[in-house]
C-alpha cells in the first residue's frame, strides 16, 4: 500500500533540504507516488554505539534521540502515513534498573521537547503496548501528548513501549473471546494496537541483526525488510531515504507472480489433467 498524499507532501521535504546536499539528491530520486504507507523501525545498536566510545550504555540511548527526531520529521515531511518505532519491548525490563529508569527519563524528556515539532508537522502521536504496566508519570506524559495531538491528521507516530508482538496477539484474542465474534483475519486485525492503520510496507532494523525480536508479528506478514549495519545513533536522514529507495526497487508479490513473470505463462509440458 502507498500513501495518497505522498506526492503532495514530498514537496515539503524537497523544499526543506539544503541545495546540493546528498539528502536532496536522494530525496529527488524517490518516487513520490510510491511512498510507503507505513514504516516500522527496530532501533537497535545504542549499547554498541556507546561501548565503541567507552561510554555507559545509557549514553547510547541519549545519542539515539536526535536520530528519532530526524526520522519522525522526515517521514512527516514526505507524506508517510504511519511510522512505528520500537522503543521498549516487554523483554527490556530484564535490563539493569538504572538503564530502564534512564529510558523512562529520556522518553519523558522526548515527549516534552518534541510536542512543538509534532504540532508543527501535524503529527498524531499514539503509544502502543501494555501501557498499564508503565510508571504512572510516563503514562501521564504519554496520555498528555496523545490527547494534544489527537486532532492532527498528518503522520501517525506509534511509539511501541512495553510492546511485544505475542502479547499483542494474546490481548487481541482475549478481546475476541470476550466479544464472542467470529475469528477472521479482519476481526483479529481490528483488535490489534494498530487497528485501523495499514500494515507496514517497510521494516527497517539497524545494527545488522537479522531478527524480528517480537515486533509487529501479525502486521509485518508482507513487509519488505531492510537491515543496515548502521547503529541507531548514526542513522541519518540519508540512510532513511536509501532504505525507501531500496524498498521502491522491490517487486512485491504477496504470494502471487511478479510483474516480469507474466510472460512465462506458456505450458511447460505437464501431463493433461
Ligand atoms: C536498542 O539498543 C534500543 C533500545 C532498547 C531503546 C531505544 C531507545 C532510543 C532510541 C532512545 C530513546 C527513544 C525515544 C523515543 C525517546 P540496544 O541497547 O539493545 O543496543 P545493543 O544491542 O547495541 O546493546
Amino acid at each position: 500500500m502507498v500513501t495518497e498524499n505522498g506526492s503532495v507532501k514530498m514537496k515539503v521535504l524537497l523544499e526543506a533540504l539544503a541545495p546540493g546536499s546528498e539528502d536532496l539528491a536522494l530525496a529527488r530520486a524517490i518516487d513520490s507516488t510510491r511512498i510507503p504507507a507505513h514504516i516500522a523501525i527496530i532501533m537497535d545498536g545504542n549499547g554498541r554505539w556507546a561501548r565503541q566510545r567507552n561510554l555507559p550504555r545509557v549514553a547510547g540511548h541519549k545519542a539515539g534521540v536526535p536520530a528519532v527526531r530526524t526520522t519522525v520529521e522526515t517521514c512527516a515531511q514526505m507524506g508517510v502515513g504511519a511510522l512505528t518505532l520500537y522503543a521498549f519491548s516487554v523483554e527490556n525490563w530484564k535490563r539493569p534498573r538504572m538503564e530502564v529508569d534512564t529510558l523512562w527519563r529520556l522518553l519523558r524528556l522526548y515527549l516534552r521537547s518534541e510536542l512543538a515539532l509534532m504540532m508543527r508537522h501535524d503529527i498524531r502521536f499514539t503509544a502502543i503496548g501494555r501501557l498499564g504496566e508503565l510508571p504512572a508519570q510516563v503514562r501521564a506524559d504519554l496520555d498528555d501528548v496523545t490527547r494534544q495531538t489527537s486532532g492532527n491528521r498528518g503522520l501517525r507516530l506509534n511509539l511501541a513501549i512495553n510492546y511485544g508482538g505475542r502479547a499483542e496477539l494474546v490481548d487481541a484474542v482475549k478481546a475476541l473471546v470476550k466479544a464472542d465474534v467470529e475469528v477472521t483475519e479482519q476481526s483479529i486485525s481490528e483488535r490489534l494496537y494498530t487497528a485501523g492503520q495499514p500494515d507496514p510496507d517497510l521494516l527497517i532494523r539497524t545494527s545488522g541483526e537479522m531478527r524480528i525480536s517480537n515486533f509487529l508479528l501479525w502486521q509485518i506478514a508482507y513487509a519488505e525488510l531492510y537491515v543496515t549495519e548502521t547503529l541507531w545513533p548514526d542513522f541519518t536522514r540519508a540512510e532513511l531515504l536509501r532504505a525507501i529507495l531500496d524498498y521502491q526497487k522491490r517487486d512485491r508479490r504477496y504470494g502471487g507472480l511478479g510483474s516480469s513473470d507474466a510472460i512465462e505463462l506458456e505450458p511447460v509440458g505437464l501431463p493433461a489433467q
